[in-house]
Formats: structure tokens, C-alpha cells, sequence
């Protein structure tokens, strides 16, 4: 008998791009995501379970062993404190990058910096490594609107495209990292179930490379 195995997707952005890499992995749930209100879902496999969450708790309950599988953006990773999982694969996709922006053309203040960002532990260090004094402050969304309303003197945020920045009158200045969306696993599961994990692992590490 298989063990089951949990996989906690983000929903939003991420899914849209999840679902098709894991049906390439030949896991497909057995009833449409996105006409459903539900949050777990049984697949075509009799022991794998999709579970979707907020983006910023798919961590959390890998972390906790909940959930045996994660798939969560690299920020939200970096953001998040963990110690019982490990990042197993890029899967590439929701690539983006993360970084300090600023109002076109503002020169930066002589005094402690304000920084505005939902990532504000990655922030924090990130001004903190470069030396700089920087408060940070904690937003929830809508970080484009910090510099022009004053709130702060950078914000630190996703960048794809740039047509939000440019929309607003920022401009990105600083790469903290390249962003894409990472697989992740419970370490202990990675132990106590591997003969289940590993060939999961490698259908979708042959779908990622199919993906390229
Ligand atoms: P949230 O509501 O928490 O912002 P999203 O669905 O917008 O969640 O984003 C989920 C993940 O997608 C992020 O953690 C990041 O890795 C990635 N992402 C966010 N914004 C973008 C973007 N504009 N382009 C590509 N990827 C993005
Ligand atoms: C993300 C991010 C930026 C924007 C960047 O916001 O926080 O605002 O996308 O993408 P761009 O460079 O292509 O314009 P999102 O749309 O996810 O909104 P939210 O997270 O604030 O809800
Ligand atoms: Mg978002």
C-alpha cells in the first residue's frame, strides 16, 4: 500500500502555471480547481491529495508536515521561517525578480532609510548586508503606493514586466534575487516515504525539463 502524499499548491498566479506542469507529471485532480470552492481535492493517483492554500502558507504547513510536497514562490520561501523542509527542485515558472524601487529620478534621503515591503524579513537583511540603516515597514499589497505617498523612501517588491512601476512613477534600482516558483518537502517525509516521493519527484522533474 502507497503511503498518501499531500501536495500544497498556491493558489493565484502560481496555479494557473502548477496545474499544467503537474498534469505533464500525470497528476491531474479528478475534479476541475477552478469551479470548486473545495480545498482538497483527491487525484488520478489513489494516494497523492492537492491541497490549495494562501501563497504564504504553503510553508507553513510543509514546515509542519501536514502537507508532504510544496509548491511556493521563491520570495515567499525566503520570507518564511522554516527549518524541516527542503527546496527540492526549480520548477521554472512564475519566474520574476525581487527588487528595491524607487520614485524616477529621487535621490535617496541622507538619513535613515524607510523601506516599505510584504517581505520584510528578506528586506531587512537584504539593507542589512548592504550596510545600509533602513526601517522597514510591513504592507500587505499595493507596495507601489508607499513612495509616492510618502510612507517610504523604497519599497522592496516583485518586478516582472515593470508596468506596475512604471504605472506609478517608480523605477526598479537593486536586484535582491531571481524569483521563481520551488518545489519543497517535508525533510522527514523526504525520509519516512520516500519509495513514494522519489518517483513523484522524478516525473516532475522530467516535466519541468519537457517544460524548457
Ligand atoms: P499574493 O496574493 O500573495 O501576492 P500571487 O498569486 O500574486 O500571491 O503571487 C504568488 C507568487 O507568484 C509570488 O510568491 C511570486 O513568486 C510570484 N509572482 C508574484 N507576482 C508576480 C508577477 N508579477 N509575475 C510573475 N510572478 C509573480
Ligand atoms: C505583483 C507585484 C507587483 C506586480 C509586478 O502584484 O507585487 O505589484 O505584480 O508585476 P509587473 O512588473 O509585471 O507589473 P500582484 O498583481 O500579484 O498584486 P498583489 O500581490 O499586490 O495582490
Ligand atoms: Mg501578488
Amino acid at each position: 500500500m502507497n503511503k498518501t502524499l499531500t501536495i500544497a499548491l498556491s493558489k493565484g498566479r502560481i496555479l494557473g502555471e502548477t496545474l499544467p506542469l503537474l498534469e505533464k507529471a500525470n497528476i491531474v485532480p479528478v475534479e476541475d480547481i477552478s469551479k470548486s470552492r473545495k480545498l482538497i481535492f483527491d487525484t488520478n493517483h489513489e494516494h497523492i491529495k492537492l491541497v490549495i492554500l494562501r501563497a504564504t502558507d504553503v510553508p507553513t504547513y510543509v514546515d509542519h508536515g501536514v502537507a508532504d510536497f510544496g509548491v511556493a514562490g521563491k520570495d515567499v520561501l525566503m520570507e518564511a521561517s522554516t527549518k524541516n523542509l527542503y527546496e527540492l527542485l526549480d520548477l521554472k515558472i512564475a519566474k520574476c525578480r525581487l527588487m528595491t524601487a524607487g520614485v524616477v529620478g529621487q535621490p535617496l534621503p541622507n538619513r535613515r532609510l524607510k523601506v516599505a515591503s510584504k517581505f520584510i524579513k528578506t528586506a531587512k537583511a537584504y539593507f542589512a548586508e548592504q550596510g545600509v540603516q533602513a526601517d522597514v515597514v510591513k504592507l500587505y499589497g499595493a507596495m507601489e503606493l508607499a513612495p509616492i505617498m510618502g510612507l517610504a523612501d523604497l519599497i522592496v517588491d516583485i518586478v516582472d514586466t515593470g508596468n506596475t512601476l512604471k504605472a506609478n512613477g517608480l523605477e526598479a534600482r537593486e536586484l535582491i534575487a531571481p524569483i521563481s516558483t520551488r518545489l519543497v518537502v517535508n525533510k522527514a517525509a523526504y525520509k519516512t516515504k520516500y519509495s513514494e516521493i522519489e518517483p513523484i519527484l522524478e516525473m516532475i522533474r522530467r516535466a519541468v525539463e519537457d517544460n524548457e
